[in-house]
């Protein structure tokens, strides 16, 4: 059965990488969720897209420069007039808070190093911290563009599964994935066609195309037994998986 990972949690319809988007995916019968994370100017780790404030706060500067108490004063619900509207003054929520939320329930969650832009000290070091002191190692998965990243978690923690995003044409991208020690690979779905897909899985590395949206593309992918998709709307996605499956 292909699994569904809410993208920044049900970010389509929800203030991205808040707790209430995260809330959403559950909600909906996600099987997972994907978020990203930065540092905190007091190296906390903080679920937030972009390396800046601008985009999806109500604030100005780099994440990095924030105190978390700060980060946390602002409204994180920016990134579309509609949902500034809609929601009140979501927060941007610390890695921890989401795991003490994860306490109640038993979604996957898919954790995005976003590490390709500033070099956060420490930052693996850190989250494996955080896996170890949640026992969350069978429900995480490191993800990221930057690949020395999620290879410096395998060899902090191999037995957390690590998975390398990709935005353009890999070669053989099982043969890549399996010399890394990455169980996975987690393509833009669109250099994902049907035959790489195909091999991959029968090679035994999954494959979690993102970011899925259309119709006709989780039909695609549900049609193949993809074993995953990132989807920013995780509600119509379940109701697709539930109709290819009756
Ligand atoms: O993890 C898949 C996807 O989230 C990667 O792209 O820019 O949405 O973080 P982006
Ligand atoms: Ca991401």
């Amino acid at each position: 059965m292909t699994l569904i990972f809410a993208h920044r949690g049900a970010a389509g319809t929800y203030p991205e990488n808040t707790m209430d988007a995260f809330i959403a995916a559950e909600k909906s019968n996600a099987d997972g969720i994907e978020l990203d994370v930065q540092l905190s100017k007091d190296g906390e780790i903080v679920v937030i897209h972009d390396e800046t404030v601008n985009r999806t706060t109500n604030g100005k500067g780099f994440v990095k420069d924030y105190l978390l108490k700060d980060l946390q004063k602002l409204n994180a619900s920016y990134q579309s007039k509609s949902l500034k509207t809609l929601f009140k003054a979501p927060h941007i929520p610390s890695l921890r808070e989401v795991f003490e939320w994860m306490k109640t329930n038993n979604l996957l969650c898919n954790i995005e190093l976003k590490t390709g832009k500033i070099e956060y000290p420490l930052i693996e070091e850190k989250v494996i911290q955080l896996i170890r002191e949640y026992h969350y190692e069978e429900r995480i998965i490191i993800s990221s563009f930057n690949h020395y990243s999620i290879i410096h978690c395998y060899r902090l923690a191999p037995e957390v599964e690590i998975a390398p995003l990709y935005s353009d044409g890999l070669f053989m991208p099982w043969i890549y994935a399996s010399s890394i020690h990455a169980k996975a690979i987690h393509p833009n779905y669109k250099i994902a066609p049907d035959d790489i897909i195909t091999s991959a899985m029968e090679y035994g590395i999954q494959v979690r195309p993102y970011t899925v949206n259309k119709e006709k593309d989780i039909n695609r992918l549900l049609k193949l037994s993809c074993s995953a998709i990132i989807t920013d709307f995780p509600e119509e996605a379940i109701q697709l998986r539930n109709a290819y499956t009756k």
